[in-house]
C-alpha cells in the first residue's frame, strides 16, 4: 500500500524537504518536488533526494510548445526523477515531442524512462471555473479527451480528481495509470482543492497513486498523520 503514496514535498527549502522525506520514509513510495520546492532548490533537489534513496515525482506540469517541452523533459530525465509530467492541454505535438525526447534522452543514460504523466483539469478546479477558461465541457467530459489524447500520444497515465476514474477507465481501459490528487482524509481541511475525496474511496475508485501534501505535511505531526493515513487504508486493495 505505501508504494502507491507520493507526499507532496511543498515546502521551501531543501533541508526541510529533506527531513520530512526522512520522517516519512516508512509511510510514503515516493515524494513529489513541484513547483514551490523546485523554484526555491532547483533540480539538486531531485538527487538528494535520490541519494537518500527516495523515489521522486517531479511534478513541474510543462506547457509549452513542442520544442521547448522536449527539451525540458530531457532535463528532467537527468534529474533521475521516476515520474515526470505535462499539461494534456499543451496538445498532441507537445505531448509527442515530450514522448520522444524523454524516451532518447533514458535510452542515451542507459537508465528506465520515468513515468510519463499528463495533467488533466486540475483538482482545484470547480465546473464553474473551467467554464470561465472558455470551455463549455463539463468536467468529465474534458477529463476524458485529454486522458484519450494522452493516451494516443505515447504517455502512461494522467493527473486526475478520483472522481473522474470512472470516465478514465472508459475511455482508456485498465492498463493506464491514474494518479490522484485532492485526497482529503475526513479529519483534514480541503484548503484550496474543490474536486476532493477521501483516501479510501479513491482507491475503492481505481487510482494507482494517491498524491497527498497538506493533510500530512501540514500535520501537528506528518508522521502520526501518515501513519494514520496507511492505517485507514489497510485492507482496501
Ligand atoms: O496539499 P495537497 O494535498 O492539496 O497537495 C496536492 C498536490 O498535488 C499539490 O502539490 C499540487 O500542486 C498537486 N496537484 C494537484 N492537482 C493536480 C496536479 C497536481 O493538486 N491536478
Amino acid at each position: 500500500m505505501r508504494e502507491r503514496i507520493i507526499v507532496a514535498l511543498d515546502v521551501e527549502n531543501e533541508h526541510e524537504a529533506l527531513a520530512l522525506a526522512d520522517q516519512l520514509r516508512d509511510y510514503a513510495g515516493a515524494f513529489k518536488v513541484g513547483l514551490q520546492l523546485y523554484g526555491r532548490a532547483g533540480p539538486q533537489i531531485v538527487r538528494s533526494l535520490t541519494e537518500d534513496g527516495h523515489k521522486v515525482f517531479l511534478d513541474l506540469k510543462f506547457h509549452d510548445i513542442p520544442n521547448t517541452v522536449g527539451r525540458a523533459a530531457e532535463a528532467a530525465v537527468d534529474t533521475g526523477a521516476f515520474m515526470i509530467n505535462f499539461h494534456a492541454a499543451g496538445g498532441r505535438r507537445m505531448l509527442e515531442a515530450a514522448v520522444k525526447a524523454a524516451g532518447n534522452r533514458a535510452k542515451l543514460l542507459n537508465r528506465p524512462a520515468p513515468l510519463l504523466i499528463g495533467v488533466t483539469v486540475l483538482t482545484s478546479l470547480s465546473g464553474e471555473e473551467l467554464l470561465e477558461t472558455g470551455l463549455s465541457r463539463t468536467v468529465e467530459e474534458q477529463v476524458a479527451a485529454l486522458a484519450c489524447l494522452c493516451q494516443e500520444a505515447g504517455l502512461d497515465g494522467v493527473v486526475a480528481s478520483a472522481r473522474e476514474i470512472p470516465v478514465i477507465r472508459k475511455a482508456c481501459g485498465r492498463n493506464f495509470l491514474v494518479v490522484t490528487p485532492g485526497i482529503r482524509p475526513v479529519w483534514a481541511a480541503d484548503n484550496d482543492q474543490r474536486r476532493v475525496v477521501t483516501p479510501k474511496e479513491a482507491l475503492k475508485l481505481g487510482a494507482d497513486y494517491l498524491v497527498v501534501g497538506r493533510p500530512i505535511t501540514a500535520a501537528p505531526s506528518p508522521r502520526e498523520a501518515a501513519a494514520r493515513l496507511l492505517a485507514e487504508l489497510a485492507g482496501e486493495i
